[in-house]
């Protein structure tokens, strides 16, 4: 790879390999993400997806192979510039905090005892960006599944972060937020130059939202433009069918093979 390339890449992956004892759950994994990229993951459970996006955040170490982000291993990243939606929600619903503490503890370490007036500024900020303005001063112990998500939401983006990383966004969220969602990350990733790597269920979504898919099964079975990775090819293989024979008619206008 010459240093072009190296400049341009947001996120490389070389051989990465991740075993636990015995398992392997992800294989061989190569590719080079470009700044200002917005990747789809997709891949059926147990593919490795929040595996591959823990590697990348430095949460869990490769067995063989290497990561880079920013041109450096995980574990020498500047915090501040990867903003982070988790999976599973660990926050105790019965912790008494406000939807505005628990988005400045992205600004933070440590949770805020108390928020300054210009972090309150700032949290003001991430909230309306994900319209949930409203809720900066209620408890989130009353949240339903969808408001939480949007505050996780906020959080990942209260550092106005170079990297966002997002496993399974959408959960919790109804369609009409959804649609609002998706445009919210592209509006950010075309705003800002980010980089936005994002797992989806949601074929639809990574298709029309999405400048890059992968689709992953243990092993990398496609990585490039929706349409190419999204090819009928890449699916049987990565989920051993596409579904009923119209599924990729009806969510992508298109015929199943291309
Ligand atoms: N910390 C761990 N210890 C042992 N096995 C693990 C660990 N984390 C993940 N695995 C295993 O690795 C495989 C991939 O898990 P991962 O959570 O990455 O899948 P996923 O693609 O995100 O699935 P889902 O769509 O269900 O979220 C699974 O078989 C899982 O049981
Ligand atoms: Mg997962």
């Amino acid at each position: 790879m010459n240093t072009a390339d190296q400049e341009a890449a947001a996120i490389e992956l070389r051989g990465l390999t991740v075993c636990f004892g015995e398992h392997c759950a992800l294989e061989d994994v190569s590719l080079t993400v470009p700044h200002g990229a917005f990747v789809a993951i997709v891949g059926p459970n147990g593919a490795g997806k929040s595996t591959l996006i823990k590697t990348i955040l430095g949460l869990v170490k490769p067995s063989r192979g290497e990561v880079r982000v920013f041109s450096k291993p995980p574990e020498k990243l500047d915090p501040s510039l990867i903003g982070y939606v988790p999976q599973f929600k660990t926050l105790d619903r019965s912790f008494p905090a406000l939807a505005e503490e628990l988005v400045a503890s992205g600004l933070r370490r440590a949770w805020p005892v108390r928020i300054s007036r210009s972090e309150r500024r700032r949290v003001g900020e991430a909230l309306a960006r994900v319209g949930a303005e409203h809720l900066a001063r209620r408890s989130v112990s009353r949240f339903s599944g969808g408001e939480l998500q949007r505050v996780y939401l906020a959080r990942a983006f209260v550092r106005n972060p170079k990297l966002v990383i997002l496993d399974e966004p959408a959960t919790g969220i109804d369609v009409m937020g959804e649609a609002d969602m998706y445009r919210l990350l592209e509006g950010y990733q075309k705003s800002s130059g980010a980089t936005l790597l994002m797992i989806t269920h949601d074929w639809e979504a990574a298709y029309h939202h999405s400048t890059h898919v992968i689709v992953l099964n243990r092993r990398l079975i496609g990585f490039g433009e929706p349409q190419r990775a999204l090819s009928e090819k890449c699916l049987r293989q990565a989920f051993g069918h596409v579904g009923h024979e119209h599924t990729l008619s009806l969510t992508f206008g298109r015929r199943g093979s291309v």
